[in-house]
């Protein structure tokens, strides 16, 4: 992905922004460097009221959304949509995220004040709802039976205010994992599932499973896809727990209480999920879905102690003294350190993988999400592992992956 103009790819950005008829939403978030925009976060999308077409900006500060609606007006007249957008795109946002009805654009800036664009076409076109209700935007309305189970909505359908952050994070994850395996299907790196053999999907460190029942229902609901899902947690209490919903929801599921490392499954899965399983249990999970030879691997980690503390205990290589000095900053870099070794891990093992953002839980200020995508069989040799060797060995660190992975 070659980083182009940020200008132009905005300019790009802005015509799908625009467009009532190919807009299904965007979202711009995070922060370019050394500028703070004037929200957290804004999601747009188009929406009828009585008063005709109006673009709808939900911007989010630290504490709560504001919802304010900006008519389109006729073509050739101002149009409040269209002001809205251009203050927006003028504001220093880090990330643009906008989905049309057939494709999925990614903007990210960089520190040179570029954009690295990646898009993917989607499986098929979906259409625009512009219902009014914000709900009805979403992938999983606020009354879905999975959310009231969950406790994440009440009894009447609405989202608990104390678990809007929750929400939020099942809608991420749900919009990554539509995208990534409508992708997968799409090019044929992942099987099309069928009634007889359901697309296999193991979530590795599931906790109380609301990532499972959340993909479980979407896939299956949403997308028609018949779905098997295995929650894998170390704890009894995660089980006996997601059973009881999985009973209540009349969903066939299975809830293994064992170690990423060693549970057993019945069969290879097609897709591994690790979403804040703990320090090197996201290495475990990457390398139980390398050896099970999974076709789409989402993961997310959460703490990062194994490189931070073997960065402590070696002799930081010059000019680097600087990355490591301040404990704060080491952590911050040892995260980095290993989610890019991890990404090349995986790509050693014939797998494309993206880094993307994906939100944070209630466990972990993390936001980073590994997605890969088996697209090949084990690399040998070449610049993917030299590149590797080299940091490595200039750090003088041995992941827990490798180490897994015998490499
Ligand atoms: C922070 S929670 C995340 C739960 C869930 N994936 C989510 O994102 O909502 C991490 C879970 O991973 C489980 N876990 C951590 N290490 C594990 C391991 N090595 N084997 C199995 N489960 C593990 C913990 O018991 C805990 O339930």
């Amino acid at each position: 992905m070659a980083a182009e103009p940020l200008l132009r790819a905005l300019t790009r950005m802005r015509s799908f922004v625009l467009d009532p008829d190919v807009l299904v939403r965007a979202v711009a978030s995070g922060r370019q460097k050394g500028a703070q925009p004037r929200w957290k976060r804004v999601e747009l999308r188009y929406v009828d009221l009585k008063a005709g077409r109006h673009l709808q900006v939900t911007a989010y500060d630290e504490t709560q959304a504001h919802t304010t609606n900006h008519a389109v007006g006729e073509p050739g007249q101002p149009s409040p949509a269209r002001d809205a957008v251009d203050d927006l795109m003028d504001e220093p946002f880090g990330n643009w995220h906008v989905e049309t009805t057939t494709q999925q654009h990614q903007v990210r800036v960089t520190k040179k004040l570029e954009a690295l664009v990646h898009t993917t076409e989607r499986a098929e076109a979906v259409e625009v709802d512009r219902e009014h209700d914000r709900d009805k935007g979403r992938l999983f309305p606020e009354d879905d039976p999975v959310l009231v189970a969950l406790g994440i909505s009440t009894a009447e359908g609405r989202i608990k205010p104390s678990r809007q952050a929750k929400y939020r994070q099942v809608e991420e994850f749900l919009r990554l994992l539509d995208a990534s395996l409508g992708e997968a299907l799409q090019k044929g790196h992942l099987r099309r599932p069928t009634a007889e053999d359901p697309l296999r999907v193991v979530d590795l460190g599931c906790g109380n499973a609301y990532l499972t029942f959340a993909a479980q229902r979407f896939l299956t609901h949403v997308r028609g896809l018949p779905v098997r899902v295995t929650g894998v947690d170390v704890k009894q209490q995660s089980a006996d727990h997601s059973s009881g919903v999985a009973e209540r929801l009349g969903v066939e599921a299975d809830f293994v209480v064992g170690s990423i490392a060693a549970a057993e499954l019945p069969q290879p899965p097609d897709v591994v999920l690790a979403l804040h399983a703990c320090d090197t249990a996201t290495d475990e999970a990457l390398a139980r879905a390398v050896g099970w030879e999974a076709a789409l691997v989402l993961a997310a980690p959460c703490c990062h102690h194994d490189v931070a503390a073997q960065l402590r205990r070696t002799p930081t290589p010059a000019p680097y003294a600087l990355l490591t000095r301040h404990g704060i900053l080491r952590e911050r870099f040892a995260d980095t350190l290993t989610d890019a070794l991890r990404a090349s891990i995986l790509r050693l093992q014939g797998y494309r993988v993206d880094v993307v953002e994906f939100v944070e839980s209630e466990h972990t200020p993390r936001n980073a999400l590994l997605r890969a995508v088996r697209t090949g069989g084990p690399v040998k040799g070449g610049g993917v592992r030299k590149e590797y060797d080299e940091l490595v060995a200039t750090w003088g660190i041995r992941p827990r992956l490798a180490e897994l992975l015998d490499l």
